[in-house]
């Protein structure tokens, strides 16, 4: 049986871990930028995401072992979801359980955007109750309006 998965707030010493995932290949052509990020860059965007108050950072356990990322960005009221799986978890579910546990507590609306043949992540984005809205250029929008009845 799968193991449950928690979420913990992300902080300083997982730098070297997220800048790991960030830097895989496939998270690579995933994203918005492919280039490859430096530990100085790296550390510089986390600091600021951690003082973000917007910005909702999380690392997904499963029994003790950090097996990925899922973050939520408020913008204009609307929480932008994204979300990297550690290249040696893959496969196993925990994108689907990470995302719909975030989705879930987030009362208001929800985005994400996925790279058109991302079919991994379209699964994920529609486990979490996200339904494609538009696409533009190679980029597809993925919505969730505000729960009638959101989880505490
Ligand atoms: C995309 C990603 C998050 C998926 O994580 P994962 O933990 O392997 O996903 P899950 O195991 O929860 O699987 C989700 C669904 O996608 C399917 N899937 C997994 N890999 C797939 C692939 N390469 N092609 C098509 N479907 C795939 C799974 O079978 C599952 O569907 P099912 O429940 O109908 O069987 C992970 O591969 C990753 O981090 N990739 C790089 C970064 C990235 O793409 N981030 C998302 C940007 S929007």
């Amino acid at each position: 049986m799968r193991s449950t998965i928690i979420l913990r707030p992300a902080d300083m010493s997982d730098a070297a871990l997220l800048m790991a995932w960030r830097n895989d290949a496939a998270t690579r052509s995933a994203s918005h930028s492919a280039a490859l990020v430096s530990p100085a860059e790296h550390r510089q965007w986390l600091q600021a995401q951690l003082r973000n108050p917007d910005m909702q950072l999380y690392i997904a356990e499963s029994d003790g072992t950090a097996v990925g990322t899922v973050r939520a960005a408020g913008d204009n009221g609307v929480a932008e979801l994204s979300w990297t799986v550690a290249p040696e978890a893959r496969g196993r579910g925990y994108a689907k359980a990470m995302v719909a546990a975030l989705a879930n507590r987030i009362a208001g609306p929800i985005r994400a955007e996925i790279k058109a043949g991302n079919m991994a992540s379209v699964k994920v984005a529609e486990h979490a109750g996200m339904s494609f809205q538009q696409q533009s250029g190679d980029v597809l929008h993925y919505v969730r309006a505000a729960l009638t009845d959101p989880q505490s």
